[in-house]
């Protein structure tokens, strides 16, 4: 055995939360919803707009994934593109990465929107592919810029190319407040993920450690202690590949040849909800000071926090904070309520939330 080689481990990397892996345990049914509803832009014909919902890391990313790799696989005839809005949250942004990722050049800078639509036109009727986009988080997309999801509804209606949209949220009722225009082209199949059970999540566990770990490492009772976990911490996959590599890691620092219950009782508390971890991340600008400010206290109410910002940010208006305050309560990172007693107006008391709830 080479000295760099795990004495545990046959592929880390399986356990990360970005590996795709070769099969989704359970998630059958809803994998073969999916590319029924594309299958027909395969063939040329209209694809049926799709809305994913369910709660953090029950795997929808994953399924739709799973399903446009084998569609890239088998078909020359439709081309899949996956964008997650909270990195591209513009139309803008959206329309230059479809053009480029059709394979077709475009600058990312110095068009109007509406040259870059054109692009993406051109593209679609040069290429003659069915296009299928997947907005993962779509929510974010319908809050920063609602028109942009309305671009894509009417695309189909400037080129001859079928078109297709796979939403992704972790929220049923995104749609309600939209415009009645987007609304009424919308025209989606709901797929629903429910929320694995304790042998489900066991299940998809014990298959991604077969792939990651060498025969017989895992002492018995250590796969259901992080599929518990998991299932108590609001039944996140992630939570469980987050507790095995922890504990792996503790492992192989005290050299042991297997990974015991005991290690995995050592990071246990250090696991929580990894959803709002990654939101987190992936906020900027006045939301990310926001975070960091209430990080700091148990709950402060709106003056206080708009006083804290200034002092320690620069200006803004208490209008242009509560309006990013309730971006971030829409996207379930804080909460706020209001207290009844106060007699001259309304005090608003902020909090950052700590383990979310999701309610589908
Ligand atoms: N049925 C499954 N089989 C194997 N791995 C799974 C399964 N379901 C989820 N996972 C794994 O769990 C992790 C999270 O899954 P995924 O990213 O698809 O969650 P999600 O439902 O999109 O969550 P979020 O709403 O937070 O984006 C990934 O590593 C994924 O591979
Ligand atoms: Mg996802």
């Amino acid at each position: 055995m080479l000295e760099s080689e795990s004495k545990i481990f046959k592929d880390e990397r399986i356990l990360n939360p970005e590996y795709l892996p070769e099969l989704l345990p359970h998630r059958e049914h809803q994998i073969e919803r999916i590319a029924n509803n594309i299958y027909p832009a395969s063939k040329g014909r209209s694809a049926q707009n799709i809305f994913i919902f369910g709660g953090p890391g029950v795997g929808k990313t994953a399924s739709v994934k799973f399903v446009f790799r084998k569609f890239q696989e088998f078909s020359d005839r439709v081309k899949t593109i996956y964008i997650n809005t909270w990195d591209y949250s513009t139309s803008y942004a959206i329309l230059t990465k479809l053009v480029l990722d059709l394979g077709f050049f475009v600058q990312r800078r110095g068009l109007s929107k509406d040259e870059v639509m054109e692009r993406l036109i051109e593209a679609l009727k040069k290429t003659k592919k069915s296009l299928i986009v997947c907005l993962d988080e779509v929510d974010q997309l319908i809050k920063k810029d609602e028109k942009s999801l309305y671009n894509l509804l009417r695309l189909d209606q400037y080129v001859d190319n079928p078109i297709g949209l796979v939403m992704i949220s972790n929220y049923r009722d995104i749609f309600i407040n939209v415009e009645p225009r987007i609304k009424s082209s919308l025209d989606v199949e709901e797929i629903e993920f429910k929320s694995y059970s304790l042998q489900e999540m066991k299940d998809i566990l014990l298959e991604r450690c077969k792939k990651a770990f060498r025969l017989d490492v895992l002492q018995e009772g250590v796969i259901l202690l992080c599929t518990n976990h998991a299932v108590n911490k609001g039944g996140d996959v992630r939570i469980g590949l987050e507790c095995l590599r922890k504990a792996a890691r503790i492992c192989e620092e005290e050299n042991s040849d297997k990974i015991k219950v005991g290690h995995v009782k050592q990071i246990l508390k250090q696991v929580g909800p990894v959803k709002l971890e990654i939101m987190r991340k992936k906020l900027e600008g006045v939301e990310k000071n926001i975070v960091e400010l209430l990080s700091q206290e148990k709950e402060i109410t709106s003056t206080e926090l708009h006083k804290k910002y200034v002092e320690k940010f620069g200006k803004i208006t208490q209008f242009g904070l509560r309006k990013h305050i309730k971006h971030l309560e829409g996207i379930g990172i804080l909460k706020s309520k209001v207290s009844r007693k106060e007699t001259r107006g309304r005090k608003y008391f902020i909090s950052l939330i700590k383990c979310k709830k999701f309610t589908t």
